[in-house]
């Protein structure tokens, strides 16, 4: 377990750019495995879900050469259909290279994903999708296996929740499967726009993406590309939350403003400004903030992903803020943590209440999940004295380039291990 030391108390002040997109990059490298070519993925970021994913691709024998943020990937030639769970476990992106193995071999074999502690992660949705197209799905010694001797087929399906890695799952899967999939209650967010971005380039035919009905012509011919990611707007919103928590100034370059919409209002309404240009944010926060309620929703509704950063902003507003997460209804890895640093948070009925204070207490506190840990980073900053965060090697799991850009922004943070 790696411990970072935050020497709090100071408001965050300068400017500093995301890398690309998680959920992007993940399904962009699926997706080259689709394709009987060299893709070339851009702006990929250096975080630990893409170097477990640079393993898998080893261990499947497919050719490739990352080259920092610039990856190449030979889809021509994959020696095997087999993820192994030692490899899977680490990380939930795993689960998307079932189609694409499918599609190539007819069968696929992946093991359980793992990934955050956010609550239940159920994969049923994965798995009845993939079942309509045609697959035979089973669990089998810690791994899903799956068939499809004749190939999947295209047709309509539903999804019970609007869930992003079972739309990615199934837009892969319809590019290669006979015929139209249509997706009804598709997941909306920008990561999947990403992805059909990479596969329309490829020659795959869809439409829709973006919108709750995704429609894929499949079976058409398809070459590598070459696609730069969308910027993570989830690093990027978190940057702004820690320069709101701490009272300071911050600017975030290189987004995609309208993706950072809801933060942004959340935000103006707690009494922080906000100034945007297009493809920069800057936020100051010099006085008092408003308690407020936030709901985190699909896409493009408030992100659960910010949810636990931005809790980290309302333990300093006036009054109660209340925060229901309707995507993981359980996400409170944070709120004990929280406590440790004097913060007044409980969770009743599902529901997380914050009651502000002047100022929160450094002290020792423990991060199970990548945004819990950023929420605690964020709250450590925003901390008089010093914070010690273990655990905090799952920052390395959302935030690539972690030193130079939390100290670019005047953050006095070091590993203690
Ligand atoms: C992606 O997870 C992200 N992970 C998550 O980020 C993010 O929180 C989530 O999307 C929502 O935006 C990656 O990209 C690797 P979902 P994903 O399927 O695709 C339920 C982070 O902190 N569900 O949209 O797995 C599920 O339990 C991580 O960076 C089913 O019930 O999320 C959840 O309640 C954490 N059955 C809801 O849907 C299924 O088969 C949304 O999950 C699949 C999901």
């Amino acid at each position: 377990m790696a411990t970072l030391r935050i020497e709090g108390g100071r408001p965050l002040a300068g400017t500093v750019s995301p890398s690309g997109s998680k959920t992007a990059a993940l399904a962009a490298v699926a997706a080259a495995l689709l394709l009987p070519g060299t893709s070339v993925i851009e702006n990929v970021p250096a975080i630990r879900d893409m170097a477990v994913m640079e393993a898998i691709l080893r261990h499947l024998g497919v050719p490739h050469e990352p080259t920092g943020a610039r990856w190449v990937i030979d889809g021509s030639r994959l020696g095997s259909w087999r993820v192994p769970p030692e490899l899977a476990k680490h990380i939930r992106g795993g689960l998307l290279l079932l189609a694409p193995l499918l599609a190539r071999f007819g069968r696929a074999e992946v093991g359980l994903p793992g990934g955050c502690v956010v609550g239940p992660r159920p994969i049923d949705l994965h798995v009845k999708g993939l079942t309509l197209l045609g697959a035979e799905i089973r669990v089998e010694h810690g791994a899903i296996v799956a068939e499809a001797p004749r190939g999947l087929a295209g047709r309509e399906v539903y999804l019970d929740f609007p869930s992003v890695g079972a739309t990615l799952q199934l837009l892969l899967a319809g590019v290669a499967a006979r015929g139209c999939t249509v997706i009804h209650h598709a997941a909306k967010e920008p990561e999947v726009v990403d992805l059909a971005m990479f596969l329309a380039r490829a020659g795959a035919r869809i439409t829709g993406a973006g919108t709750d009905q995704v429609r894929v012509e499949g079976g058409m011919p398809l070459q590598g590309v070459v696609h730069g990611l969308l910027p993570d707007r989830i690093e990027a919103g978190t940057y702004l939350l820690a320069g709101a928590a701490t009272g300071g100034r911050v600017r975030v370059s290189g987004v995609i403003v309208e993706h950072l919409r809801a933060v942004l209002a959340k935000l103006a309404e707690a009494g922080v400004q906000v100034e945007t240009e297009p493809g920069l944010v800057e936020v100051s926060a010099p006085g008092p903030l408003q308690a407020l309620e936030v709901t985190a929703l699909p896409y493009p509704g408030f992100p659960t992903d910010l949810h636990p950063p931005f809790a980290a902003v309302l333990t300093r507003a006036e009054g109660l803020s209340t925060i229901i997460d309707v995507v993981f209804a359980n996400r409170f890895a944070y709120v004990e943590e929280f406590r440790r640093l004097g913060a007044r948070v409980t969770v009743e009925s599902g529901t997380v209440l914050i009651h502000g204070v002047p100022a929160l207490q450094g002290a020792e506190v423990w991060a199970q999940d990548v945004r819990s840990a950023a929420a605690l980073l964020i709250a450590g900053l925003a901390a008089r004295g010093q914070t010690h965060l273990h655990g905090a090697e799952h920052l390395r799991r959302g935030y690539a380039e972690f030193e130079s850009k939390w100290t670019a922004l005047g953050a006095r943070v070091t590993w203690e291990d």
